[in-house]
């Protein structure tokens, strides 16, 4: 391992309450500026290693039973998630957990205070994350559980922008949003990569689009990587559409929601 290592994950086994093995050794790796997809079926394993990586495991009664993870040259076993935090890496949970009582500013700034900073800054990062999401200035006064599906996504990924982060794990930002919502979340998630060097790890189960936006990937099955690659290689892969990644792999479904579609 050498310093200049962003993510790597090296040959991780996830146990779940001493008896459920949902990770079997899944090794792979992000580098520094890029978007990586982790893509597969339902229970494929994505969200375990998502919270493997931002060690969130423990509140479910999962922990890294073999391997390790590396961030930056440094074993993260011993962190707990805000010093992760601290390091960089933050994760957008499955679901767009919000603040539904609190406006869409106050759940913004719920994610700032981590870095205990001043006024000022606190108010050039939210400055920073309008300007991301122009959608979210309009909305700011408002409570958020009055606020659409796609505007709370957008609040969740805001608020752990606010951390600052270099790394940032997305659980299934495309879920239950009507398409063109996803995209235009898509096309910021990229802008960010592009223009501030934010690197994303998404998980996704709609591999035909988030394919469009990713650097590399890797195919989840049964908790082991059953196909990487480049993400136009396996987007062109028919095993990889057939098997692995069902129907919205074929662009069929590409986008068809799973729960309640909202904008
Ligand atoms: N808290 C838990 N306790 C026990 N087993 C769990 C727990 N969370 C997940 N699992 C099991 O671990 C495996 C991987 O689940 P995981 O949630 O990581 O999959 P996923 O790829 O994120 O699926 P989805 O697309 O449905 O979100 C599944 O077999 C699941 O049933
Ligand atoms: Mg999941």
């Amino acid at each position: 391992m050498t310093a200049s290592q962003f993510l790597e994950v090296d040959n991780i086994e996830v146990l779940y309450s001493q008896a459920i093995l949902a990770l079997r050794g899944v090794s792979f790796r992000v580098e520094e500026g890029s978007i990586v997809a982790l893509l597969g079926a339902n229970g494929a394993g994505k969200t375990t290693t998502l919270k493997a990586i931002s060690n969130l495991l423990a509140s479910e009664r999962g922990h890294l039973s073999r391997g390790a993870i590396n961030w930056r040259g440094e074993i993260t076993r011993a962190l707990d998630p805000a010093d992760l935090v601290a390091r960089g890496v933050v994760q957008v949970l499955e679901g767009r957990h919000v603040f539904p009582q609190l406006t869409v500013e106050e759940n913004l700034r719920s994610g700032g205070f981590v870095r205990r900073p001043s006024r000022r800054a606190l108010a050039d990062d939210l400055e920073r994350i309008y300007t991301w999401f122009p959608r979210l200035r309009q909305r700011r006064g408002v409570r958020c559980g009055l606020t659409s599906g796609g505007e709370q996504q957008m609040v969740a990924i805001g608020r752990a922008l606010m951390t600052r982060p270099t790394l940032v794990l997305l659980d299934e930002p495309s879920m239950g949003l009507a398409p063109i919502i996803v995209e235009e979340i898509f096309h910021i998630i990229r802008d960010l990569n592009r223009n501030e060097g934010v690197s994303f790890l998404l998980a996704e189960q709609n591999a035909h689009l988030v394919l469009q936006f990713a650097d590399h990937g890797y195919v989840l099955e049964n908790g082991k990587v059953a196909a990487s690659g480049t993400a136009a290689d396996l987007a062109e892969r028919d095993d990889v559409a057939q098997f692995y990644l069902g129907a919205a792999a074929a662009g069929t479904a590409a986008v068809e929601p799973v729960q309640t579609t909202t904008v």
